[in-house]
Order: structure tokens, then sequence, then C-alpha cells
């Protein structure tokens, strides 16, 4: 059992007094350091993590030792080169690498500091490469928080509220099999979403040929762990390049193997135009890149830019990082499908064995939970989410949330078996007990 001492409260404390803002809950963690499928906090609790820290230790926790390395001594030799405004090799060495890892004809990349970013400079290149003014996002999409890349972001009002206005976004409704509005019908569903873009979105609200981009995450993460039909994205596919719109794949959660493979959107057999990767990316310290089509072309120089893109010891993590990927690329993509498997069938026992667990949806390793107060409402348990997530962590286990009412199950890809199972096990009994108080109301 954790123990919550006066150390870790008084830190907390003293954390709400200097911060103006953040998204943490009430789980009293307090990070001290952290290896492979384990976190510390400052009292030297072992935690098993299952939250890859926001999906950014998809390769274990704080990275590989590799990773570690190339970092320390990039830091002994230069840190920050002036990236664009100079040259350096290592971004160069680090860029031709990366683009290996995507399908032909991807011959150009931004480099940048974040996910948010990643996707701001998707939102101008896409403007910029097509000459068209306005984007087509989804409801309960996650793409950011600055001013463009929230624009797109409809996960949660109180993300945009006072905010606005956002200007040049339309958002279409994301196919959420679980509660879909159209149809009970899993395969129809997709399809159902397609026809409401096409006969809604794109003929009473925006002509297509206006429209720039959509932006998809290929499995939307912070909006609730929901995965599309393959049918929708296929169709998507087709209807954007029907009309010259761009296709954008957010993969700065689903990407970099965790839904199985390097690209998320390869588990649907279709391409985008641009791709947006962070998180993972970059082993733990701050890194954003957009991926785009050779065939895009170029943008005028000093048309977009930043300061710490190109960043050597960002760089250097993710470049020692990315070579231990793609030599074990194989073996890693074997792992994610077993485990994600192994998972899967737990959970969906689990799932038979409580009424709490509505719905347990996922591709490779990028699973959710979706806890409801009884199967047949389907009423988001939002506070029982709470309760098994606090619960997990009084008993050894890091969990996230996300969308009103899912529990992440997204531990580090390498994970091993053993802990995989206790962690669990540690997360069925806290489901099991929100169950039970929930019959006993
Ligand atoms: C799919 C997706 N896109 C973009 C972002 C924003 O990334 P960042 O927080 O690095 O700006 C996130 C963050 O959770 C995300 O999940």
């Amino acid at each position: 059992m954790i123990k919550v001492t006066n150390r870790i409260k008084g830190i907390i404390e003293r954390d709400r007094k200097v911060f103006l803002t953040t998204t943490r809950g009430s789980i009293p963690f307090v990070a001290s350091s952290g290896d492979g499928d384990f976190a510390y906090d400052i009292e030297g609790n072992r935690l098993i993590d299952f939250s890859s820290f926001i999906s950014v230790y998809n390769l274990g926790v704080n990275s590989t030792d590799d990773a570690r390395r190339a970092i320390k001594s990039q830091v002994d030799r230069l840190m920050h080169a002036a990236f664009t405004d100079y040259y350096s090799e290592l971004p160069v060495s680090f860029g031709e690498d990366l683009l290996r890892m995507f399908p032909k004809g991807f011959g150009r990349i931004f480099l940048s500091n974040s996910g948010t970013e990643a996707n701001e400079a998707a939102i101008k290149f896409s403007r910029i490469f097509t000459k068209r003014p306005y984007i087509i996002s989804f409801y309960n999409a996650f793409h950011g928080r600055t001013m463009g890349s929230l624009g797109l972001t409809a996960a949660k009002s109180v993300h945009r509220e006072h905010f606005g206005p956002f200007s040049g976004v339309i958002h279409a409704p994301y196919p959420y099999p679980y509660r879909c509005p159209f149809s009970h019908d899993h395969a129809e569903c997709g399809m159902d979403y397609i026809e409401y873009l096409k006969d809604y979105v794109l003929s009473k609200e925006v002509s297509p040929e206006e429209v720039a981009a959509i932006f998809l995450e290929p499995v939307q993460g912070e909006g609730g762990y929901i995965v599309p039909p393959q049918n929708f994205v296929r169709e998507l596919r087709k209807l954007a390049t029907e009309h010259g719109i761009l296709l954008v794949s957010d993969e700065v959660q689903a990407g970099y193997m965790r839904a199985g493979k390097f690209l998320a959107l390869d588990n649907f057999g279709v391409a985008a135009d641009i791709y947006t990767m962070a998180k993972s990316l970059g082993a733990g310290l701050p890194f954003g890149a957009t991926v785009t089509r050779s065939s895009l072309g170029d943008i005028p120089a000093g048309a977009h830019a930043n300061t710490f893109g190109g960043n050597l010891a960002a760089v250097a993590g993710a470049h020692a990082q990315l070579k231990y990927l793609e030599k074990n690329r194989q073996q890693l993509e074997r792992q994610v499908s077993d485990k994600g498997r192994a998972i899967l069938r737990r959970l969906m026992k689990m799932k038979d064995d409580y009424d709490i667990v509505g719905d347990v949806r996922g591709l490779g390793m990028m699973i959710g939970v979706e806890l409801v107060k009884s199967k047949r409402g389907k009423e988001p348990a939002a506070k029982e989410q709470e309760q098994v997530i606090m619960d997990s962590f009084m008993n050894g286990l890091l969990l996230l949330p996300a969308g009103q009412s899912t529990i992440r199950i997204i531990p580090p890809i390498t994970v091993s078996r053993e802990n995989l199972e206790k962690g669990l096990d540690i997360f069925e009994k806290a489901v099991a007990k929100a169950d039970k108080s929930l019959r006993h109301k």
C-alpha cells in the first residue's frame, strides 16, 4: 500500500501555490525516478506504470539506455545549435532515418517541440500547400491547446471555454461505435458518419473545394480511446482524395508503435498526406515532427520556423531511440500484438464479470476501458473512474483517465508479462470494488 506522507502532501500544497493551471487530479504521485516497467515516488514507493507518462515512454519509463547515453554525451558537446539558422549533421541523419519509417513518397520534415506545435505546423502547411482556408476535425478530438490546434480540439468544452473564437475549423462527428447516434451495427456505423460528412458538413456548411485538410486521430486519445471502424477511415481517405483535401494523421498519441505499428494509420491500410508526431518520438525530451509528402513541395524560406526545433540534446535521444526501434521493429510489433491481445482477453473477461465495465476497445497496446453505471443505461461512471484510478494507485499501479469515464491501459510496450499481469490484477481489484459499491447504492 502506498503511503502518502507529509512530505508528499507538502510538495503538492507548494505546487498548488506556485502553478497557474494543470490537469492534475487527485493522485498524490510525486515522481522521483523511473526505470523500464516501474516509476518511483520520492518516498521510494514503486509503482507499475500503465500510463507511459502520457504516452511518452512507449519503450520503457525513462526511455532506453542508448537514448540516455546519447543525450548525456550530446549535452557535453553542444545542446542548442540554432537549427533554423545554421546547419548541423545530427538532425539530418535523424531525419533520413525517420523518413525510412514512412510510406514511400514522404520526404520533408519540420522539427518542433511538442504535439501542439507539430499540429500548428500541419495547419499552416496544409493551408499554404492548398491555398484553401478551412480545416475539418472531429468531435472528441484532441490536437493540442495552442490557438490553432485548440480550434481543432473538441474533446471537452473546458478546453475551449473563453479562449475562442476559433476560425476556419468545422467539426464533424467521429465514429464512436459504443455510443453511435446513427446505428447499432458496428460495420454500418462507419459509413453513417461518412454520409453525414458528405450530406451535411460538405453540402451545407463548407464547399469541399475550400477545405485544406481533414485532421484525424487514427485512434482518439484524450477523447476516450475510441477506435474508428476500418471502413470509415478508408472512405475518409477516398473522400479527401476526391476533393483534393489533405488528410493529416495526428500520430502524437497513437503512433510510435503504441497502436501496433510505427504509424497507427497503417492499421487501416491507407496513408495520410501529412503526419504529426511527438510524445514518444522524443525519448522523454520535448520533441515534435511534422512529416509531409514530397509531392506537396516546399514552402517559402522564412514562412515557418522556430528556435528550438532540432535541439541537439533532444535529437540525440530521439535518434538513439529510433535506431533501437528500427533494429527491433519486428520483435516490437510482435510484442505489441501478443501483449495487446493478452490485455484485451483479460479486460473482455472483466467486461463479462462486472456490470461497470461498459466497453473495452483498442488497437495494439492502446486500450481503453469505459466505465458505466450499468451496461443497460450506459451512463458514464465518472466518479468511479476516479475511484478506480486512485484505488489502483494506492495499490501500486499508475493509470490515467480519458474521455468522460474511460481508463487508459497503456503500459510501455516493453513491459514484462509478469508486471503486465500484476498490474491487471491490481486494476481488476479496483474495478471489482467500484462495481460492488455501485450495486450497493
Ligand atoms: C493526439 C494528440 N495530439 C496532440 C497532442 C498535444 O501534444 P502536446 O501536449 O505535446 O502539445 C496530444 C496530447 O495529449 C494528443 O494526444
